[in-house]
């Protein structure tokens, strides 16, 4: 049955933060009834091609070719030359921000923080090989780069794709998304039935990879119509610009036509969601795959259009918008992201800044430059450059580090502090003294005053190496001890989502005896499949796919006869989780992602990030220099320098 022409109210609230005007639009009003939710022919809803607005002139080259792949080989300084030249082109970054050679010193970090000196390693550009277009334009991706015929696919990666494509939802005819979990015999599925933001992004690596980009263009268009909505909270409104945590297709019965239906899409931003929590993960990822698309897909006029630009600058300023924290990391509630239940997360979780930091590297190849974004684009920079200094130099973990937190000084009150959070050295956890292998080191979960968690967080670590969050030697390390601790964070089903897990009156404190999360099951150091595809995304990058590859049998292995589930409980991940989802949706996904990633290393290295020099360059607050009267925290002495 049609649905039938129904327009809906979308009002922005005006802002003028970095100096620009939200669209006010002034379609008909929606009805009562369908308030907070969103119908099939929403005007602004049209997949049109190329729909660029005004502040793209002087963005785009009248050379298609320009946007693309360009064919560059620089070095360092030509590079600045060259970036000055097209200084207005933010997106540009898109072109080389996944291609820098990965030749890296271990100590560019070093000379550039410790000496500032601007004795910058060339960068060099990969020569990208141009590909044919299509009639339309756009990049035939489907024919050349993923060779889908080359390889005979497995039973168990039939049987994935069959099950992924079983958990489709259509929305008006068309596939927007993927359910959560699609067991038959799930009496009750709470919200297990709705596409998840974050759940997607497998499944929409799944099918980019496989050359299907329509349901993830629908997906990124439809929650981007989410995210315009007024939303409200027990009679608050969260800001504009947040993204649900899931959205669900409903098909309604049309008001006064009896027999009629039309079906509507209903985001949770967290006001049914159990403990409230609130999605803050979810305009990251969006912004993750949105860039991600285009890497993969050559059509870049999806991240051009302007209703998408918009979508773009109300994720940032959310995220950038002033608070009262002293450090760019962002500060979030409990149970903000893929751990969406109380774990003790709040403040400045690891996953969270990883995320961030790649949304923001997203962005700034994304974002249209002109003069009502360039203050934006300074911040984007700014952030970039804060962030990841903070993290690598005060989240780093390794032996040396943990050797001088034990001998930390306290209560020192000074700009050149050492220990500038006030650690106590009692902190350090029995647990980490003898487990910490010699060689490797971690970032830590989260760093408030006083209080480092120093528990290791899968999805934050892995995520921190495919962004060049971490140096490359933190990048390396990282890897390293998960090899090393290969039977505690891989064991019998890949990874761990934290280790080790909560136990006793830490569990009762910090989790508040939350039943789900006892020791070794689901948040509590239980093991999810899912993390199967960051971890090899991160190995490729870190040229170890062998260790991906080891991961990936032992969970091919199971995970068929297993059923698919969610997550799996015990200390070495033998069963089955206690609550676990069957037919997980994301556990299928992951895997297919897995082995796509693994066949397309060209693909593959789309979707991650190198380091970026000019970043380290930045001093963002400009009182780094020798005679400045107030110190840069930068240059202050420094209690350990990470390469
Ligand atoms: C659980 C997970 C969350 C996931 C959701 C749907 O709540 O903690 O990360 O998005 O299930 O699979």
């Amino acid at each position: 049955m049609k649905p039938s022409c129904r327009r809906i109210l979308i009002t922005y609230k005006r802002s003028s933060l970095f100096g620009f005007q939200i669209p006010i639009s002034n379609h008909s009003p929606v009805s009562k009834t369908h308030r907070g939710i969103h119908t099939c022919n929403n005007v602004v809803l049209g997949f049109r091609r190329g729909v660029i607005g005004s502040n793209q002139k002087g963005f785009c080259c009248s050379d298609s070719s320009c946007s693309r792949q360009p064919r560059l080989l620089l070095n360092g300084c030509q590079y600045r030359k060259f970036s000055r030249l097209v200084s207005k082109v933010a997106s540009d970054y898109r072109n080389h921000s996944t291609s820098v050679e990965s030749h890296v010193n271990d100590t560019s970090w070093e000379r550039i923080y410790i000496q500032g000196g601007l004795n910058v390693k060339p960068w060099v550009i990969e020569e990208v090989k141009k590909k044919e277009e299509t009639d339309d334009g756009l990049l035939d991706f489907s024919r050349e780069d993923v060779d889908i015929a080359d390889r005979k696919e497995s039973e168990i990666e039939k049987e994935a794709w069959k099950l992924l494509r079983g958990s489709i939802v259509n929305y008006c005819g068309s596939p927007v998304g993927t359910i959560a979990a699609t067991d038959p015999a799930d009496k009750l599925p709470l919200n297990y039935d709705q596409v998840f933001i974050r759940d997607f992004i497998p499944s929409a690596l799944a099918f980019l990879l496989n050359g299907e980009g329509e349901i993830v263009k629908n997906f990124l268009l439809h929650t981007l119509q989410l995210q315009s909505w007024e939303k409200t909270v027990d009679c608050h409104s969260p800001g504009q610009g947040l993204m649900p945590a899931s959205f669900k297709v409903r098909s309604v019965p049309l008001d006064g036509r009896p027999g009629e239906f039309e079906d509507i899409l209903d985001p949770d931003f967290g006001e049914s969601a159990i403990g409230r929590v609130a999605p803050v993960d979810s305009g990251l990822w969006w912004i993750i795959l949105l860039r991600a698309y285009g890497k993969i897909t050559g059509d870049y006029t999806l991240q051009e259009r302007v209703d998408v630009q918009t979508g773009i600058r109300l994720i940032l300023k959310l995220c950038l918008a002033d608070g009262f924290d002293m450090f760019p990391t962002l500060l979030v509630t409990d149970g903000s992201c893929m751990i969406d239940r109380r774990m003790g997360i709040h403040g400045h979780p690891l996953e969270i800044q990883a995320l961030f930091y790649s949304a923001l590297r997203c962005s700034r190849e994304m974002v249209i430059v002109n003069d009502s974004t360039k203050d934006l684009v300074a911040a984007i920079n700014n952030r970039l450059s804060a962030l990841c200094f903070h993290i690598r130099e005060y989240y780093w973990v390794d032996m040396k580090k943990i050797n001088e937190i034990y001998r930390y000084q306290t209560e020192e009150y000074s700009t050149d502090a050492i220990n500038k959070f006030n650690i106590y050295p009692e902190q350090i956890p029995s647990w980490l003294v003898d487990w910490f292998p010699e060689s490797g080191g971690y970032l830590i979960g989260n760093l408030q005053p006083a209080h480092m968690d120093f528990r290791f967080f899968t999805l934050g670590n892995l995520w921190a190496i495919v962004s060049s969050l971490g140096s490359p030697k933190q990048n390396d390390g990282i890897l390293n001890l998960i090899e090393e601790k290969w039977d505690d964070l891989v064991a019998n089903m890949p990874l761990k989502i934290s280790y080790p897990a909560l136990d006793n009156e830490e569990w009762r404190i910090i989790t508040g005896s939350d039943p789900k999360n006892t020791p070794w099951s689901y948040h509590n150091g239980g093991s999810w499949p899912t993390l199967l595809w960051q971890f090899t995304l991160a190995c490729i990058k870190m040229k170890r796919p062998e260790l991906a590859r080891k991961a990936i049998d032992i969970a091919e292995m199971r995970l068929s006869s297993d059923k698919w589930p969610e997550y799996y409980d015990t200390r070495y991940g033998r069963f089955i989780g206690k609550q676990s989802r069957l037919y997980q949706t994301w556990t299928i996904a992951g895997f297919l992602t897995s082995k796509k990633l693994l066949e397309n290393p060209d693909m593959t290295s789309r979707l991650f990030w190198e380091e970026d020099y000019q970043l380290l360059e930045n001093c963002v607050c400009g009182l780094g220099g020798k005679n400045g009267r107030k110190k840069c925290s930068r240059s202050a002495p420094q209690s350990h320098r990470v390469v």
